[in-house]
């Protein structure tokens, strides 16, 4: 039996009440639905920033009426403090997932990205403490790592940021550490890698690569690579990630609190290879694909040429075992994509 296995058997059997930010969003949305399926209580919050309705709907359906009445919606923003101590009360964990995403909005927006990714998140982080929560689990990122050339990524070695998104990102870390050590509060930060799956947002100028590559392709629009296609991700997907957080919020190993962990899955896969994975999946379904091809532009400012995740301390310290690699969570998701974003 997994160290998730066995968590999921307990969680079900003394259910916990959990506050997930940002739950109308990708990520977000995939938490509170897992955790719904394991009968825990469930207290979302929302601004609908990058979020959509049709997220909270799909998780609606997916649970059934009866778990669906242990989940509570609220309407409110993060960088309102005083939401952020409603939202708290009461509340065993927290899964922090607001924020604005997308290192390109940062670039064109860095006062924005910083009042939701940083002062939100110190409101976060204030009322959780405020609140004594067991544990504050957030959303941190591999845009972490920087300029830092290593391979593969290693927690403790980092670069300098280069984004206002990886600036934000890197605060929330710094935070986190100085709350644990000041007022002993137990936070893990989870440094997601390129995450994607069911509910990922295609739309947008700051969509994620898989959903706005899959709309594209079915639409038979054209599709760009940012560079010659050898830049390189370890794209993960979001099975693994709920599985992340769970055992992150839960965990009991001695050293497993006050730390950030890579989340990810330890595979490198260049645009070039999740072009053709992607067109060979689709293509039996939609002819146009047959013989397609990407158009190459330029490079993107502020994004790193390659990455790649050392999870070793995450399996270690928390249990983790990712259960999918790209290509499963690539053919996982692909009937939600093709019905969704048809
Ligand atoms: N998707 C990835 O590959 C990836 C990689 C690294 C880090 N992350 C982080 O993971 C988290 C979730 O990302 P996602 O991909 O689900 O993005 P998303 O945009 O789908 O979800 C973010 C959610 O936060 C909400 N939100 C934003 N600002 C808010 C505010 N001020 N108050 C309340 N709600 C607010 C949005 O409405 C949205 O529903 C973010 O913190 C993001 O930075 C994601």
């Amino acid at each position: 039996m997994t160290a998730f296995d066995a968590l999921k058997t307990q969680l079900q059997a003394a259910p916990k009440t959990w506050l997930v930010t940002g739950v109308a969003g990708f990520i977000g949305s995939n938490l509170a639905e897992a955790l719904l399926q394991l009968d825990q209580h469930v207290v979302g919050l929302d601004s609908f920033a990058t979020g959509h309705q049709h997220n909270l709907d799909q998780v609606q359906a997916s649970v059934g009426a009866q778990r669906w009445a242990r989940f509570s919606f609220i309407r409110g923003d993060i960088r309102d403090p005083d939401t952020c101590q409603a939202v708290c009360k009461g509340i065993d964990y927290v899964l922090h997932q607001a924020a604005l995403g997308s290192v390109p909005r940062s670039l064109e927006d860095p006062l924005t990205t910083h009042a939701a990714n940083n002062t939100g998140y110190i409101n976060m982080l204030v009322a959780a403490r405020d609140a004594k929560v067991k544990r504050f689990v957030y959303a941190a990122s591999s845009s972490t790592y920087g300029d830092h050339p290593g391979l593969p990524k290693v927690e403790d070695v980092i670069g300098k940021p280069l984004s206002p998104y990886a600036v934000t990102k890197l605060v929330n870390e710094l935070y986190a550490d100085v709350f644990g050590r000041c007022y002993g509060m137990e936070s893990i930060g989870l440094r997601y890698f390129n995450i994607f799956g069911r509910r990922q947002d295609p739309a947008g100028a700051y969509a994620a690569v898989v959903p706005k590559w899959v709309s594209s392709m079915i639409h038979n629009e054209p599709v760009y690579i940012n560079g010659d296609g050898e830049t390189s991700r370890d794209f993960c997907y979001i099975d693994n990630v709920i599985q992340a957080n769970l055992l992150a919020a839960t965990s009991s190993h001695a050293d497993a609190a006050n730390q950030v962990y890579n989340v990810a899955v330890g595979d490198r896969t260049t645009l070039n290879q999740l072009y053709e994975a992607i067109r060979a999946l689709l293509a039996p379904r939609f002819p146009h694909l047959a013989d397609a091809k990407p158009v190459y532009r330029d490079f993107r400012a502020g994004d790193v040429r390659h990455s790649l995740a050392d999870i070793s301390k995450a399996q270690t310290r928390l249990g983790y075992a990712p259960t999918h690699r790209i290509g499963e969570g690539l053919a996982e998701a692909m009937d939600w994509y093709v019905t969704d974003l048809g």
